[in-house]
């Protein structure tokens, strides 16, 4: 095996075309020597949410030349990689099987290991690509598509301590942005309108906090925006139910994360005060506030990724494809994409499942 490991990791995923290319030097210091991420925002916005044949058939359209801007912004030529880092789920089946069958295919005639990562694995290692991060450590991953708290243990090893029964964060901000008229993905824009509201204008519930550990539920507090919204007339009200949303989120998050410290110290018998926070959602700045005040009063480290690796990069799939490249974990090119691929497998599936606490 080289000293220098070079990969390339690729992200479909979703509504992202991305692909990067990462190199660990011999001292074991990780570089990202490209990034490119194209979002697909625009042919979306138009129908509100992700259309996955348009997701996919973009996929089809853009990977090449993403690989291409990667690979000459990274300077390196194809015969420099290591090997290939592909997402093969969670996410879209039609989606994920482009970035999976384009990888399989640049593998193959690479003649180099082809390694198929968890998407959610790729968010939650994530800040190792710019700061020192040992396991174990907590993770709260809060993106478009999950939310949950989990004790990271090492490389495939996680343990979920809490999940949401409904709705991941993501898409509660990105509908309630819906509802007061921001369009998608609203999740950001709403963070800017809930700057120029009364916070304390609407009261609003706050599913399952004083029960169910630290799982969460954001769809009654959807319902509870969706009739007040139709009431809502002004600007300055819209503005009102934004901050009053992002404030009541910012406290279901600050009591469900203390009850993630309480459990988390007591499986990992103190031996860590890590606290990760991934996803998507992390780039908020409310809640970033929030949480470092919790992690203060409790004396955890918190940590976030750089904003621009908060949302789906490749960068962060290549990471994954480069710890387990370090171990030899090579997938068969008959890996298959797995819609629902979960961290902790042995955790149930509660989201949906009309859970009652
Ligand atoms: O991790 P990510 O890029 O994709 C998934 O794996 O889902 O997360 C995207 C989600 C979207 O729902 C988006 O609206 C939300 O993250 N998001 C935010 C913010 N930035 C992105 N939500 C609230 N505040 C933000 N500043
Ligand atoms: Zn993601």
């Amino acid at each position: 095996m080289n000293e220098k490991k070079i990969i390339l990791g690729i992200e479909t995923s979703c509504d992202e075309t991305a692909v990067s290319i990462i190199e660990e030097d011999k001292k074991g210091k990780i570089k990202i020597l490209s990034n490119v991420v194209s979002s697909q925002i625009n042919i979306h916005k138009e129908f509100g949410g992700v259309v996955p044949e348009l997701a996919a058939r973009s996929h089809v359209e853009k990977i090449d030349l993403i690989a291409k801007k990667a690979i000459d912004e990274s300077g390196l030529d194809l015969s420099d990689v290591s090997a290939i880092a592909s997402t093969y789920g969670p996410g879209l089946v039609v989606c994920l099987t482009v970035g999976l069958n384009f990888g399989k295919a640049l593998s193959a005639s690479l003649n180099i290991p082809f390694i198929g990562v968890n998407h959610l694995e790729g968010h939650a290692l994530s800040p190792k690509l710019s700061t020192n991060l040992d396991f174990p450590y907590l993770l709260l991953l809060i993106s478009g598509g999950h939310t949950q708290y989990l004790s990271v243990n090492g490389l495939g090893k996680y343990k979920r301590l809490g999940t949401t029964i409904d709705d991941a964060l993501g898409e509660a901000f990105d509908k309630i942005a819906k509802l007061l008229g921001i369009e998608f993905p609203g999740g950001p824009k709403l963070e800017s309108f809930a700057k120029n509201g009364d916070a304390n204008k609407f009261k609003l519930p706050k599913p399952i906090i004083n029960k169910g550990g630290c799982n969460l539920s954001f769809a009654g507090l959807k319902t509870a925006i969706l009739r007040i919204s139709s009431t809502v007339k002004s600007n300055q009200e819209k503005y009102d139910l934004a901050a009053s949303f992002q404030k009541t989120i910012e406290e279901i998050l600050e009591i469900k994360t203390q009850i993630a410290f309480d459990e988390f110290k007591k499986i990992s018998k103190m031996k860590s005060k890590t606290f990760v926070i991934a996803g998507g959602v992390a780039a908020n700045k409310g809640i970033r506030k929030k949480l470092i005040k919790i992690c203060k009063k409790n004396d955890f480290r918190p940590i976030f990724p750089e904003p621009k690796l908060c949302g789906d990069n490749a960068a962060m799939i290549a990471l994954v494809g480069l710890e387990k490249y370090k171990i030899k974990k090579f997938d068969n090119l008959d890996l298959p994409a797995s819609p629902r691929l979960p961290l902790d497998e042995r955790a149930k599936f509660l989201k949906g499942a009309g859970v009652r606490f």
